[in-house]
């Protein structure tokens, strides 16, 4: 496959012509996937001179076969190892100097084991992430649709929500609408937390019965073609109160406020703060615990961050979440987020569900 193979060229002509690697050793899973479209790998060595080989073990091999296009397929033997199959081939290949993305300890230690010295390993994992941060046309295109799909169960839990529902229950019927429109599972174990608990940014679901007047946070994500989305609205079963209703409106202000701020070269440390700076106004800064928002992609958090200490300038192509909260213990929890595509002079939301702290009746 012709895309696959271009994203390889990039990393070569990153790591080999501008870094003077002249091997590229990939073991991140999604990075496996990003660079082969194969899911189940282990390894992709990427040499400078000669073939590509990705390394799967039997259970994946057939399908390796037939899915990594463009590439050797090595098959790990039972009780083989990974790092000695991968170091024989790194002495044949007579690579110098060898970028990793991203070894454990373990494996580097029994990879440089073989290598006896003779080729130079360095942890080159910002590469990747340099390809992995801009998404391509197709990418986009993945990572709409898993938008659409985010909105739809979105769309449920407006429906769904009433006081008596369980959250497990709310839950199993966002996540079945999802599938039913084609999403290939969650992006993450999605979050329904209602009341009290709402107030815990990562609340999950409980079989806590909803009550009324709850606010009730939820979370979730749908994947497609291993593309990720991510949104949150928050609403209450029932009537809000002027509480609810307020604070509702600060996080709603901070969240656009922020969207309009997501344009490329825009530094990911302004934009949190342009967020933050709405919510301390309103009186809440130390109730805002954690930061803005987040790169998405293949990984449901992956770069650029969005924080106050974050180093990250948005560029066009960068897909983030924008996701202001306020988190009252005892009381609860408001977030709104949306997943943001960085276009040429502006953001575009690819979750797109209107925003309302009441559910219709
Ligand atoms: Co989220
Ligand atoms: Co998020």
């Amino acid at each position: 496959m012709v895309k696959s193979l271009n994203r390889v060229d990039a990393l070569k002509e990153e790591a080999f012509e501008k870094k003077g690697f002249d091997g590229f050793l990939v073991t991140n899973e999604k990075s496996l996937l990003y660079f082969t479209s194969c899911p189940g790998l282990a390894g992709l060595l990427i040499p400078k001179v000669g073939e590509n080989t990705v390394y799967v073990y039997s259970t994946n091999y057939e399908q390796a076969k037939a899915e990594a296009h463009g590439f050797n397929v090595e098959m790990l033997k039972r009780g083989e190892d990974l790092m000695a199959k991968i170091g024989a081939e790194v002495k044949t290949a007579k690579i110098k100097k060898l970028a990793v993305d991203a070894l454990s300890y373990d494996s580097y230690h029994s990879l440089a084991k073989c290598l006896k010295g003779k080729t130079k390993l360095k942890a080159r994992g910002e590469l990747v992430w340099e390809l992995r941060r801009v998404k391509d046309e197709n990418e986009i295109m993945f990572m709409k649709k898993a938008g659409e799909l985010a909105d739809v169960g979105i769309k449920v839990a407006y429906e769904v929500i009433r006081p008596g529902i369980k959250e497990i229950e709310a839950a199993a019927e966002i996540e079945y609408a999802m599938r039913r429109e084609g999403s290939w599972g969650t992006a993450f174990e999605s979050i329904v937390a209602s009341g009290a608990r709402s107030a815990f940014p990562h609340g999950g679901c409980s079989e806590r019965e909803i009550e009324n007047g709850d606010l009730v946070v939820v979370d979730i994500g749908a994947a497609y073609q291993h593309y990720c989305s991510d949104i949150t609205r928050t609403l209450v079963a029932g009537r809000a109160s002027e509480k609810q209703k307020k604070l509702y409106e600060i996080v709603k202000e901070a969240q656009e406020r922020a969207f309009q701020a997501i344009k490329p070269k825009a530094k990911a440390k302004d934009v949190d703060a342009i967020a933050r700076k709405v919510i301390a106004d309103a009186g809440y800064g130390g109730y805002f615990v954690h930061g803005l928002g987040h790169g998405i992609g293949l990984d449901v958090h992956e770069q650029p961050t969005i924080n106050s200490q974050s180093k990250d300038k948005l560029m066009i192509g960068n897909v983030v979440t924008d996701e202001p909260g306020i988190y009252l213990v005892g009381f609860g929890g408001v977030r709104i987020e949306d997943t943001v595509l960085v276009q040429k002079r502006h953001g575009d939301r690819l979750t797109k569900s209107p925003y309302s702290l009441e559910t219709r009746q």
